[in-house]
């Protein structure tokens, strides 16, 4: 459904940010990218709605070549959250900022009011619907990026490092939204540093280095190499780092009260 084939990417100022990726992804999947900072990751999602245009191979979404198609069409069906909220906010208010998309879109006015009620009373934004964006707090102005973008309901959404200046009541909301997003059959991925966030995921992963995806698997496999985690500089999550000390399979630990039970089980075994 999102296919990348051969695709090399150089920044303006001719910074090479992909080379040569190639990758697909299925509807209806969950996908997290990782990797240090600079690595490409906000390049290689940017293609997917359209953004950036590979300076050599195609991208493909839904089947259609992103360069035979405006940034308008595409956002329909992808709708991302970026990194920065301040390159993506610009209404007035939280409201318009919010009906953007779903005026854009041609949605019905009775629509517009239900999606936007939906959207503001799900991210917590309710009471700042007349307030300026700008004067939000750094975690509120990223969830209204989020309410501005899945209001309009898009196939496929892409989330770039959404935890960040999220507290936990946040975080879980996110996760239930994206359980509630893939029980849908929509589509979503998810750039982030936070691995303890993907973690209970347990998402398809693609390590990034360098412009280049150097692993590609379930999340708890490719963690587990130590290979790809010195390459990508990345600290593992916390229960998988137990499993391995255990000489566990490594998704035998999903949570802590698990693994409490385990090592529990092990002493008294031990004694
Ligand atoms: N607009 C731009 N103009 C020029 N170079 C850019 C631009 N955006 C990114 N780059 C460069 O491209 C490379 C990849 O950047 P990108 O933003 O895709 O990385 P990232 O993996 O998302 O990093 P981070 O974890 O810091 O968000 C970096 O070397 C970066 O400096
Ligand atoms: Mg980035």
């Amino acid at each position: 459904m999102i296919e990348f084939e051969n695709v090399s990417f150089k920044h303006q100022n001719g910074v090479t940010a992909l080379r040569n990726i190639n990758l697909k992804i299925e509807k209806g999947t969950l996908t997290a990218i990782v990797g240090e900072n600079g690595a490409g990751k906000t390049t290689l999602v940017r293609h997917i709605n359209g953004l950036l245009k590979p300076a050599e191979g195609a991208v493909r979404v839904f089947g259609i070549n992103t360069k035979q198609q405006s940034v308008a069409q595409l956002s329909k069906k992808v709708g991302i959250a970026f990194q920065n909220p301040d390159n993506q906010l610009f209404s007035d208010t939280v409201t318009n900022e919010t009906l953007f998309g779903l005026k854009n879109f041609g949605m019905s006015e009775k629509e517009q009011a239900e999606r936007l009620e939906w959207a503001l009373n799900f991210f917590d934004l309710a009471r700042y619907r007349d307030v300026s964006p700008m004067l939000l707090s750094g975690g509120e102005k990223k969830r209204l990026c989020f309410a501005s973008v899945l209001s309009w309901d898009p196939d496929v959404l892409i989330l770039d490092e959404p935890t960040v200046g999220q507290d936990y009541y946040h975080k879980e909301k996110i996760t239930s939204m994206i359980m509630d997003l893939l029980s849908k059959g929509k589509t979503a991925i998810i750039v982030s540093h936070d691995l303890e966030f993907l973690w209970p995921l347990q998402p398809r992963t693609l390590v990034m280095a360098q412009g280049q995806i150097i692993a590609d698997g379930a999340m708890a496999n490719v963690l587990s190499d130590d290979e790809t985690i010195k390459r990508a500089n990345l600290v593992r999550p916390q229960l998988l780092e137990l499993a391995i000390e255990l000489h566990l399979h490594p998704r035998v630990l999903s949570n802590v009260k698990e693994a409490a039970k385990l090592i529990l089980v092990r002493s008294v075994g031990a004694r």
